[in-house]
């Protein structure tokens, strides 16, 4: 068949985009009809509280994921280096995704827990101060600048009509209580959000309840990364069903 019989005729060429926009079309839908067998059914995976969540914004601001990917994928070489291969469910929370696509850095996905709250802030600060031939940025004003918190109530609700189960009525909270136990669901709902960031701020980085700073957020945001699943809990044949 010559190219000219579908250029120079208008039916042809429409029929021919169509089939093509179709096919690409089920190839990208097709799939979110299968979405529950492909997100692993893990326990452990909540969505973030709202100190970390802020920290996943600074960490969206600043770019961090221009350098860091958040995405262990399943080859022997990142296993060894960096723990288990990333779940889909480990980011079932997440708006937007943060797996970034450079890896100028190590991958963060399981940093949390790998250093103490002090490293991080060192780290971040000045990380030529810790590892000599860094190329990472000083990140100077993070330490000082207090965090921005206000509108947290409000974004929390924006994050509910993305599907994030935080909790604005009694029948989501039981809801929760039943997904994630009572601890945790009492730090989804949305009208203690300022509370609880307080407690956890108490808790954390610096300590310094009075002014938390976006520091704070930042490091309690990366200490949970990757911590949320119990592997051991789990044989691989598992994982390797939702593949
Ligand atoms: C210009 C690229 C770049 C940017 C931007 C960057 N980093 Fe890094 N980061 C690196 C490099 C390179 C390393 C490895 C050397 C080191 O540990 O400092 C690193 C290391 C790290 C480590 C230690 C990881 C490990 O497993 O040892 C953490 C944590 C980290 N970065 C967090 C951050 C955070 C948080 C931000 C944003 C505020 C950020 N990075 C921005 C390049 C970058």
């Amino acid at each position: 068949m010559k190219h000219e019989w579908i250029e120079t005729h208008t039916s042809h060429f429409l029929i021919l985009t169509l089939l093509v926009i179709s096919i690409g079309g089920l190839v990208e839908i097709v799939p979110l009809f299968l979405i529950k067998n492909t997100v692993e059914t893990v326990a452990g995976v909540r969505p973030y509280t709202p100190l970390e969540l802020l920290g996943s914004n600074i960490y969206q601001r600043e770019g961090c994921y221009l350098c860091h990917s958040q995405m262990i994928r399943p080859l022997q070489e990142e296993w060894l280096r960096y723990g288990h291969y990333s779940l889909a469910a480990e980011s079932q929370f997440d708006h937007p995704f943060l797996w970034g696509a450079r890896r100028i850095g190590p991958d963060l996905a399981r940093v949390g827990g790998k250093y103490s709250n002090t490293w991080h802030i060192q780290h971040i600060t000045a990380p030529r101060s810790l590892v000599s031939r860094s190329r990472m940025p000083n990140y100077l004003w993070l330490k000082d600048r207090p965090l921005q918190y206000s509108d947290i109530e409000a974004h929390l609700r924006a994050l509910v009509r993305a599907g994030v189960p935080y909790s604005e009525n009694q029948e989501q909270y039981d809801k929760n209580v039943a997904l994630f136990g009572k601890d945790v669901a009492n730090r989804l709902v949305i009208s203690r959000a300022r509370e609880n960031l307080l407690a956890q701020v108490a808790g954390n980085a610096d300590g310094n309840v009075v002014s938390p700073t976006e520091m704070d957020a930042l490091v309690a945001y990366l200490q949970i990364l990757g911590t949320l699943v119990d592997f051991k809990k789990y044989d691989e044949g598992y994982f390797a069903r939702f593949r």
